[in-house]
């Protein structure tokens, strides 16, 4: 088992550790940012109904329906494509108004989450068009979808999902620009721009790995929190999501991920001097928005640990503890800023003396609904 785990202590750990290459690998032989093209068959012979589409539909479960929540964001913004993103559990059972014409993404690590499967299957039989974003090579949601992109991240181990999420993200990044190159809604200029940011997306990711220490350290200064809380605006709060999906998963410390700007109508009432909060707060559009939500925070005492761009010293004054990430463009960045949430919640679990790789109630793929 050591041998398998490639001398880390852990799945998880080796599988984030993973990312750089995984990321590499799922990018190679698609993008290629020095001619400007991204080559995706499974997305290419539907050029012509994904270009006209009404609107995208995106079906999944856990982690990978916050890798949805990025995806629309991103497909909003350069395709101009209405985008919804639906639980797959509550999605199938409401008999949903889907049918021709209607584009469907299916996301899934596994290729077997059978609300997920169920939901595609009903849409297709309806006249939609399923594409499925997928890690298992012939899975069951792979062979029911009419198209789509396999992530290339390898086999995950690790219950929570860590490298098959950033593969996810890297793949619907790509279909995104595709479409949007295609249909003309992202300038030539901003789509060089994008496929250049995707290109360093690896050698980030190596950057972002390289705070373990420091996050290690963080770790063991937070474990004995009861509760947290993860804000982010933006591109960012699928991350904060996600951030807080990880701390419960494999720490079984209460966690809630919010949009910060959202946390003034609820969440506000839990800050005490005892709560940490994990701002997601890289340079982007949101930014100086962000800095006042942490500003609210801080004036109720709360403890305020910042992920930050490399040289963005706007939230020193700010927050208790920092965490820097390279810097990326705003579209780009959930793949490297959701590094430090990895590790936050993997050393956290560990220190408690949890078993990381598999936390309690807990499947790698859920194949009853
Ligand atoms: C389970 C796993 C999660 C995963 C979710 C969806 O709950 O523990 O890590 O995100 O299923 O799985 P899928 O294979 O469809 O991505």
């Amino acid at each position: 088992a050591a041998i398998e785990k490639g001398g880390y202590d852990h799945f998880m750990l080796k599988e984030i550790f993973e990312q750089p290459h995984t990321i590499f690998d799922c990018l190679r032989g698609r993008l290629d940012a020095t001619n400007g093209t991204i080559t995706m068959s499974g997305i290419q012979q539907y050029a012509e109904q994904l270009t006209q589409a009404k609107r995208i539909i995106i079906v999944a479960c856990g982690t990978s329906w916050h890798a949805g929540l990025v995806a629309e964001y991103i497909f909003e913004e350069v395709t101009r494509i209405p985008v919804e993103v639906e639980y797959a559990s509550e999605f199938r059972y409401r008999n949903p108004v889907v049918g021709e014409g209607d584009v469907i993404i299916a996301i899934s690590q596994s290729g077997e989450t059978a609300d997920t499967l169920v939901a595609i299957e009903s849409a297709k039989e309806k006249g939609a068009i399923i594409l499925g974003v997928v890690n298992v090579v012939g899975s069951s949601i792979a062979r029911t979808s009419h198209g789509g992109a396999y992530t290339h991240a390898g086999p995950e181990i690790g219950v929570a999902s860590t490298k098959a999420f950033t593969g996810q993200l890297a793949v619907l990044t790509m279909m995104a620009l595709k479409i949007g190159h295609l249909k003309g809604t992202l300038s030539e200029k901003r789509y060089t721009h994008l496929l250049n940011e995707l290109n360093d997306v690896p050698e980030k990711v190596a950057l972002a790995l390289e705070q373990k220490d420091h996050i290690e350290a963080l770790a063991l200064k937070y474990k004995d929190a009861t509760d947290a809380l993860y804000l982010g605006r933006g591109y960012n709060f699928p991350v904060a999501l996600e951030g807080a999906l990880k701390l419960k998963e494999i720490s079984y410390i209460h966690a809630e991920g919010y949009p910060a700007a959202e946390m003034k109508h609820g969440p506000i009432a839990l800050v005490d001097d005892k709560l940490p909060v994990f701002f997601v707060a890289t340079k982007d559009s949101f930014h100086e928005k962000v800095l006042s939500n942490m500003q609210e925070i801080k004036a109720r005492k709360g403890k305020v640990i910042a992920i930050v761009s490399e040289g963005d010293d706007a939230a020193n004054a700010l927050a208790d503890d920092l965490i820097t990430v390279p810097f990326a463009d705003e579209l780009i960045a959930p793949m490297i800023n959701a590094i430090p949430m990895q590790l936050l919640a993997y050393y956290i679990g560990v220190a408690k003396g949890y078993d990381v790789d598999k936390p309690r109630n807990l499947a790698k793929s859920v194949t009853v609904e």
